[in-house]
């Protein structure tokens, strides 16, 4: 077999399916809402990498940091000779760790985006000759059947992704989490963490306006799959932090009274002037938190680690 293998886990109808069910629910009903991965497209994931090399924004440079600095103790700790990620992107973050895994046998990319997957996989095995990299095309919030590959096994969700998840979404991708899992594996998750309101809301309202050109390419994502007529520039950019819950919102704000036609899924949504459009959650956590959501999940911290800053957070976690 070849080092490098992709497999479609998806049927390719699937996703297109999954998009025209949220946009139907999400904007009939009130407050109008969008689930944040549809962000993603090759626009988007540009524009993401553009917002990790923001000033404001720190999520990705602190995570950088804390992986750099415990690399060789996550290896030692878990001896993984598998090494699963939920959400690659580039896998860019994971080189290091990669680097690290003196027993590693085999990598398993898990994306939506099978061209990041492709790309992602030949660069790597151009610096790991004798790595295998079994990767899958797959929504992680759809249950995952992995490959059998020799185990100890980490599992690494990283970038602070799992605060996109509302509560219960996140009990019930922790404890998918733990059925991936055999008894001795690790997770290696990725948490943002609560902090002053100034500097939350600078991360995700950026002077640049980069994060509020990736906020409204959702819209465009619309327009193109789903033919609509969204004109971006009807609607303004929104970041606020919900202190009550601990997370940031984003949200598209319409500029004017519209209406806007979607033939893919035969709707015409009407906005009042002033009325919000939620596009994404991204919690921020606290330690206790953490710690009580995998417990609950059946998955035990071992280990907490925060950038020298203290913004964000890596947790080893063992399946018990
Ligand atoms: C990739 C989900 C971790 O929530 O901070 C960045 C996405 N949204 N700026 C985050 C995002 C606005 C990011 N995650």
């Amino acid at each position: 077999m070849s080092p490098l293998s992709i497999t479609r886990t998806l049927p390719a109808d699937a996703t297109a399916a999954a998009l025209r069910t949220d946009v139907t629910q999400g904007l009939s009903r009130t407050p109008k809402q969008l689930p944040p991965k549809w962000f993603y497209d090759a626009r988007g994931s540009e524009l993401f990498e553009d917002i990790t090399k923001l000033p404001d924004y720190y999520p990705t440079r602190a995570e950088r940091e804390i992986l750099l600095t415990r690399a060789d103790h996550i290896a030692a700790a878990t001896q993984a000779r598998t090494l699963v990620e939920l959400g690659s992107g580039s896998s860019d973050k994971t080189r290091h760790l990669i680097g690290a895994l003196g027993s590693l046998h085999t990598y398993v990319p898990i994306d939506v985006s099978e061209s990041a997957l492709a790309a992602a996989g030949e660069a790597l095995l151009a610096d790991h000759p004798g790595l295998t990299v079994h990767a899958l095309v797959a929504d992680f919030q759809q249950g995952i059947e992995l490959p059998a590959t020799p185990g100890p096994r980490l599992l690494a969700f990283l970038g602070g992704t799992l605060g996109n998840l509302l509560p219960d979404e996140r009990a019930a991708f922790l404890r998918s989490v733990h059925d991936m899992l055999s008894p001795g594996d690790a997770l290696l998750l990725g948490t943002d963490l609560v902090k002053d309101e100034a500097t939350l809301v600078a991360a995700y309202d950026d002077p640049q306006r980069v994060t509020a050109a990736f906020n409204k390419n959702v819209l465009e994502v619309i327009n193109r799959e789903l033919g609509g007529d969204f004109d971006p520039a009807d609607f303004d950019h929104v970041a606020v932090w919900d202190a009550r819950r601990e997370w940031i919102e984003m949200r598209l704000r319409a500029r004017k009274d519209l209406t806007v036609k979607i033939p893919g899924v035969d709707l015409a949504v009407t906005f009042a002037a002033g009325e919000e459009l939620r596009t994404e959650v991204s919690a921020k956590f606290r330690q206790e938190g953490v710690r009580k959501e995998l417990a609950a999940a059946g998955l035990e911290l071992n280990s907490w680690w925060t950038d020298s800053a203290d913004r964000f957070a890596l947790s080893l976690a063992f399946r018990v």
